[in-house]
This record gives C-alpha cells, sequence and structure tokens, in this order.
C-alpha cells in the first residue's frame, strides 16, 4: 500500500463529508495493520460540538470492523497549510496507537508528516 493509494481514498473520502455548517471538508484514510484501509470524512451537526472529525470516523468504523492495529493515517484538506489533527483526534488516535504516522495533504499537494509521539 503506497502513500499515494491512500491519498486517493482519503481524497475520495473527503467528498463524502457532511460539513453543511463549516464547509470545510475533510477525508481520511487509515491504513491497518493487516493492509485493511478505513475511510473517514468530517461528520458536522447543528450542535457543533457534536461533530466529528474525519479522523475519528475513519478509527471509529475500523474499531467497528474489529480492527485496532494501525500503521498510518492520511488525512486530505483544502486548505493553505495541510490540517494537523485536533486534540480530540489525538487523544483517540493515542488510544490506539500512541506512534501511528500522521501524514496530511491539502489539494495542491503539499504535505507533512508526523508522529503521534513527537
Ligand atoms: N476537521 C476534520 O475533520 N479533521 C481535522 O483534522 C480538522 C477539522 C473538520 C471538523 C469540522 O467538521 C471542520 O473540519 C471544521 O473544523
Amino acid at each position: 500500500m503506497t502513500i499515494a493509494n491512500l491519498i486517493e481514498v482519503a481524497k475520495e473520502a473527503r467528498l463524502r463529508a457532511y460539513a453543511p455548517y463549516s464547509r470545510f471538508q475533510v477525508g481520511a484514510a487509515l491504513l491497518a495493520a493487516d493492509g485493511r484501509i478505513f475511510s473517514g470524512s468530517n461528520v458536522e451537526n447543528i450542535s457543533f460540538g457534536l461533530t466529528c472529525c474525519a479522523e475519528r470516523v475513519a478509527i471509529f468504523s475500523a474499531i467497528a470492523a474489529g480492527v485496532s492495529v494501525f500503521k498510518e493515517i492520511v488525512i486530505v484538506s483544502d486548505s493553505r497549510e495541510p490540517v494537523s489533527p485536533c486534540g480530540a483526534c489525538r487523544q483517540v488516535m493515542a488510544e490506539f496507537a500512541p506512534s501511528l504516522e500522521v501524514t496530511s495533504v491539502n489539494l495542491i499537494g503539499e504535505a507533512f508528516t508526523a508522529n503521534l509521539a513527537n
């Protein structure tokens, strides 16, 4: 599984975002240790605190499918700088994968990679 594949999956997921309030669509692709990929998009709510970021949707869907060992997550957004996961998402990532590799890219191909542990 290459990073390019994961970016493609995250881009497709981004198009399924439900973001009528912020109009900011985010997609995520989570690579599990067994090679499976779980995607996520942000799902907003009129009560904004109930919004779930793309990253958490991907992680929760993996957990619900019985998969909990993860290698990396790729996030795609249409922003000037690639987005950094919020505190809630970092906390959820840390629960399952304290040293998860996180790559964030924007639609013009700028990217950064960081390790959750750093
Ligand atoms: N969002 C994500 O899904 N992931 C991030 O890493 C940053 C923020 C979403 C949450 C909300 O729906 C919208 O982007 C604006 O914050």
